[in-house]
């Protein structure tokens, strides 16, 4: 059995066109700037307080005038939305909070009316526990072809007490939780890298890469570009599940993506990438063209990163070290030094990522103490973790303002270098994280599994403040949002901040109208400039376009050139500290 619905399966329909001029180009995600929405938490048009399907559909005219390429969803799917709807119960259809399918085919044919591609998430490292496979696995025998589908193990011990090796839950605790039999006796236990609600597909077996292929078609042929892999990196597990090295701080198998790792970065992995790779490659010759992945997968060195976006395997990987370098011109300088040649030696974009659903929000980022890791020390090469830096800044008081300003200048940076570009829900009005939800409503899993020492996630995912003064902001009508809005946020809105030239939404319109139109930007063209140095960024794109980022106190000359768009104002010619200027020379 698979987890498909009986509702039909409409052709790709060419799309009418489009205010993107590069909407029809074959290489359009080489240079997306794609817009990462959370469902739950964009818009909410039947008012019930979450967001859904209908909601984002209705703001499409605001992400075209925006001026993005792409949109990608995060899961909309049926979920008990324990870990916010990466716990998938049918993967081929949409959850009644967010819609129906034919509120899904109304989203795409209306992205693609107005140019912009769509991504949805898949999520194929695990399932939710509602997944009527995992009933079944539940209902059935040890042994049975219904366990065989998730990774079910008796346990070590006389009685089979102690789990069966040592693995961590991403979340917190043991990655293993025991089952009951019917007659209510301590049965098997099954294996979940992340939440007892998610537990993990058993790769080894052909039935699951088999019904993942059936997904992938099912939304190709309903007219998706492309899935965004979520845990790209965790699907193959060593046979045998052999213990991982202790970490001491746990007493429990490190979370480490080190060569070797019994559950990161397998060998086994690639074979299955690249299954996937054929199966969009199937779509080349459509009329919306070729369908693409994008990599979620913390990995590191560089180097392993990139084998990921090799011809065969998935198109672009997050690159989620420039998302967790701290704020310094040598951090970010040794980011986009590895970054670029790296991935031009297997023929792939880079990305650039500045936030998403599962990190601290950029402007409260850049205005703690800590703004991230330094990429830059000797030996830095670590992937990092977005809990464990999440709880680290949590504590520290943040300065808003430099951490908008900051947020200014990265926006400048990020849209200005080669490759693909991903702006999170909110980064283009500046929200800030909401740090002091009450613990009462914080629905992130981490919370309950670290013991409450990492609060989680739920800061970024507030919902979107759109327009009036009070909340819920033009989120909805007059339902409260599933998390509380800050009063702050009416100075935010997205109405507010339309058509004042000193807002960050007019900031981005700017930013992405310009990189749309100057060629500059759309070729490969990359190189430090002779500024560059020291607390300075300086870099040139095409020959006739100069990008300078100044992380210094004082404020620098700039070279002659035309102003194309600057962070901040220019005082007396100068670029001011923590500040970004896009130059005409
Ligand atoms: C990565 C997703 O971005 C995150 O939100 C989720 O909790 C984990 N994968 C597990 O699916």
């Amino acid at each position: 059995m698979t987890a498909m619905t009986d509702s039909p399966r409409p052709a790709a329909a060419v799309p009418p066109n489009a205010s993107n001029p590069h909407f029809g180009d074959p290489d359009w995600w080489r240079h997306a700037v794609v817009y990462q929405v959370y469902p739950r938490s964009f818009a909410d048009a039947d008012n019930d307080g979450t967001g859904d399907v209908r909601g984002i559909t209705e703001k499409l005219p605001y992400l075209a005038e925006l001026g993005v390429d792409a949109v990608w969803v995060s899961p909309w799917y049926p979920s008990p939305l324990l870990d916010g709807g990466y716990d998938v119960a049918d993967y081929c259809d949409i959850s009644p909070t967010f819609g129906t399918l034919a509120d899904a085919d109304a989203f795409i044919a209306r992205a693609h009316e107005l140019g912009i591609r769509v991504i949805i998430d898949l999520v194929p490292n695990h399932s939710s526990w509602e997944h009527p496979w995992f009933q079944a696995a539940l209902a059935a025998a040890p042994g049975s072809p219904e366990r065989e589908r998730y990774i079910f193990s008796d346990g070590r011990g006389e009685d089979g007490e102690l789990p069966p090796n040592n693995w961590a839950s991403m979340f917190g605790g043991r990655a293993w939780t025991r089952t009951t039999n019917p007659d209510g006796t301590p049965g098997q236990w099954y294996l979940h890298l992340f939440d007892a609600s998610q537990p993990d597909w058993n790769w080894a077996n052909p039935e699951i890469a088999a019904m993942f292929d059936d997904v992938l078609r099912f939304w190709f042929d309903r007219g998706i570009d492309g899935f965004r892999v979520d845990v790209a990196d965790s699907m193959a597990k060593e046979p045998g599940l052999p213990d991982h090295t202790v970490n001491p701080a746990t007493g429990l198998g490190s979370n480490g993506k080190e060569v070797g790792a019994p559950h990161w970065d397998h060998p086994d992995l690639p074979p299955i990438h690249r299954r996937w790779r054929a199966v969009a490659d199937e779509y080349a010759d459509s009329e919306l063209g070729g369908r693409i992945f994008v990599a979620e997968a913390y990995i590191d060195p560089i180097e392993r990163l990139v084998e990921y976006v090799r011809p065969d395997r998935l198109h672009t990987t997050f690159n989620f070290d420039a998302l967790l370098s701290e704020w310094s011109a040598a951090s970010q300088r040794a980011v986009i030094a590895k970054t670029i040649p790296a991935h031009e030696s297997v023929g792939a974009p880079a990305t650039w990522v500045l936030g998403n659903h599962d990190n601290v929000r950029v402007a409260t980022r850049y205005g703690k103490p800590v703004t991230g890791v330094d990429f830059s020390a000797p030996g830095e090469a670590a992937a990092g973790d977005p809990l464990e830096l999440g709880a680290e800044l949590h504590g520290m008081p943040t300065d808003l303002e430099l951490g908008r300003r900051r947020a200014r200048a990265a926006a400048l940076l990020e849209l200005a270098l080669p490759g693909g570009a991903y702006i999170y829900q909110g980064e283009e009005l500046g929200l800030d994280e909401v740090e002091d939800l009450p613990e009462s409503l914080l629905q992130d899993p981490t919370w309950e599994r670290s013991g409450h020492r990492i609060r989680g996630r739920d800061g970024c995912r507030v919902p979107l403040p759109w327009s009036g003064g009070v909340a819920p902001f033009g989120f909805g009508t007059d339902a409260a949002p599933w998390l509380p809005q800050p009063a702050r946020w009416a100075s935010l809105t997205a109405e507010k901040q339309d058509g004042d030239p000193a807002s960050m939404l007019t900031l981005y319109r700017s930013a992405l109208r310009l990189r749309r139109e100057r060629g500059d930007f759309r070729g490969g063209d990359f190189a430090f400039h002779g500024l560059d140095g020291g607390d300075v960024l300086a870099f040139t794109r095409g020959s006739q376009t100069l990008v300078v980022v100044n992380f210094g106190s004082t404020p620098i000359e700039l070279p002659a050139g035309e102003v194309l768009l600057s962070s901040v104002d220019l005082v007396e010619g100068r670029l001011p500290s923590d500040a970004t200027v896009w130059l005409a020379v």
